[in-house]
Formats: structure tokens, C-alpha cells, sequence
């Protein structure tokens, strides 16, 4: 396996930039939250579980998270994969680091997106999702060519449950005590690199493709 991790707080643009990388690098889209919120419209128990968690903000826990990135993984030793929203406690990350020591393979990069509290709070509360594919828009930065419609598939977009104003809140403190460690965990392992990511999407690829050298 080679593997990259986005690490960033919510609303830093990881699964936008991770939609455009997929295009222009090898690295395969793995979203912890894309399959969380699948699982949810499925109606599978793993979903109904994790949407009281989702709803209010808070981590779902370790065992349900490592149980559907685990299952990915096993089914494609040989892949590579780009990590985005996980791993987000420092459990994730050394039992993450313990599959790829047992499957064999490398964690090359960590990306670290780089964005303001008030910037993360505009993107996530303008953020809107196609209810029907979950293409992501921002109602001011990266409108759809129809207010309201899906440019991919003519699906209503609507609002995540997550971004309301109060749950933003949360997620962000979330963050910080939950997540924000694995800086230090992956700059210890001389794995992190810094990206400051208010500028576009587009830029923030380019750099990342230039230190894979991709
Ligand atoms: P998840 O879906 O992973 O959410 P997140 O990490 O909170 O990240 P977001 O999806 O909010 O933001 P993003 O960085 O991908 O930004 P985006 O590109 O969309 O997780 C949701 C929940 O699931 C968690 O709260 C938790 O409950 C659970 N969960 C998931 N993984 C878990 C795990 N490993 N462990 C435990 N629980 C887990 O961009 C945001 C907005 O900004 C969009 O509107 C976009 O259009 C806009 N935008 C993006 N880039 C730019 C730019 N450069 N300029 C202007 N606007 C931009």
C-alpha cells in the first residue's frame, strides 16, 4: 500500500482538493466522512450509529471507524489511497501505522491544510451537497451554474445536518482536542508538510503534486 494523509480541520477544503487530485495522481479518494454519511442513506447499523455522533459534531468512535477503513483496505493490499478526515485521534493513526506495517507499505505524506478559524467558518457554513450524489458547492465560492441545483446531476442541494452555525462550533473545538495532535505525531515521524490553503483549490493541488513530485 502507499498512502497519503489530508489532516485539517473541518471546512479546510481536504475533500475538494482530494476530488482533484484524484483526477491528476494515482491516489485513490478515501473519506471517512463520504462513507459515514453513505452508511447513513443505506441505513446500515453502522450508519445509524454514527449519525448521533455526526449530528452533534462529535467523533465517531475508534472501533466503527477502523472497522470500515479496515475492511477498504484489506480488500485492495496493493492500493493507493489518499486519506481524508482520517486518521483523527492518535489511536486512528498508530493503528493505521500497524496495517501498514502488517500489509506492507508506506505512509509517504502527511498534507497539513493550513486555514483560518474564520475562513473554515465561511466555507462551512456556505457549503451545500447534491442530496442525490454529494458533489460539494460553496453558495458564494464555488456556486453551481443553477442556485440550488446539482451542475452533475440536477439533484437539490441542501445544507449538511453538521454545518449549521452551532455544530461548526463544536466541530471545531472537536478538533482541537481530538485531532490537532497529530501534527506533532507526524512531524516527529518527519512526515507532516505544510500547505496554507485559503487560496484556491487549484493551488493548493499544485503544491501538493509538486512535493510528490506527481
Ligand atoms: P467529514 O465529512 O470528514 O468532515 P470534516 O473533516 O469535518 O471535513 P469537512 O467535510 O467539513 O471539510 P473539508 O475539509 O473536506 O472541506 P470541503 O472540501 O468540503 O466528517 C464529518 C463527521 O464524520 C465528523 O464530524 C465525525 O463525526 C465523522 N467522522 C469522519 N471521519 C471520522 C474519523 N476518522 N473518526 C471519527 N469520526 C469521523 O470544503 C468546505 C467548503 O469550502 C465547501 O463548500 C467548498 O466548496 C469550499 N471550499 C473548498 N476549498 C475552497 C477554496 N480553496 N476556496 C474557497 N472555498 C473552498
Amino acid at each position: 500500500m502507499d498512502a497519503i494523509v489530508l489532516l485539517g480541520p473541518p471546512g479546510a477544503g481536504k475533500g475538494t482538493v482530494a476530488e482533484m487530485l484524484k483526477k491528476s495522481t494515482p491516489y485513490q479518494h478515501v473519506s471517512t466522512g463520504d462513507m459515514l454519511r453513505a452508511a447513513i442513506k443505506a441505513g446500515s447499523e453502522v450508519g445509524l450509529k454514527a449519525k448521533s455522533y455526526m449530528d452533534k459534531g462529535e467523533l465517531v468512535p475508534d472501533a466503527a471507524i477502523m472497522g470500515i477503513v479496515g475492511e477498504r483496505l484489506e480488500k485492495e493490499p496493493n492500493g493507493r489511497f489518499m486519506f481524508d478526515g482520517f486518521p483523527r485521534t492518535n489511536e486512528q493513526a498508530e493503528l493505521l501505522d500497524k496495517v501498514i506495517e502488517r500489509i506492507g507499505g508506506k505512509l509517504r505524506r502527511v498534507f497539513l491544510l493550513d486555514v483560518s478559524r474564520a475562513v473554515l467558518i465561511d466555507r462551512m457554513c456556505g457549503r451545500r451537497i447534491c442530496k442525490t450524489c454529494g458533489a460539494v458547492y460553496h453558495e458564494r465560492n464555488i456556486p453551481p451554474k443553477k442556485a440550488g441545483i446539482c451542475d452533475v446531476d440536477g439533484g437539490p442541494l441542501v445544507q449538511r445536518p453538521d454545518d449549521k452555525e452551532d455544530v461548526v462550533a463544536n466541530r471545531l473545538d472537536v478538533y482541537q482536542r481530538q485531532t490537532a495532535s497529530l501534527i506533532s505525531y507526524y512531524e516527529g515521524k518527519g512526515l507532516l508538510y505544510r500547505v496554507a490553503a485559503e487560496k484556491s483549490g487549484a493551488e493548493t493541488e499544485k503544491r501538493i503534486r509538486a512535493e510528490l513530485g506527481l
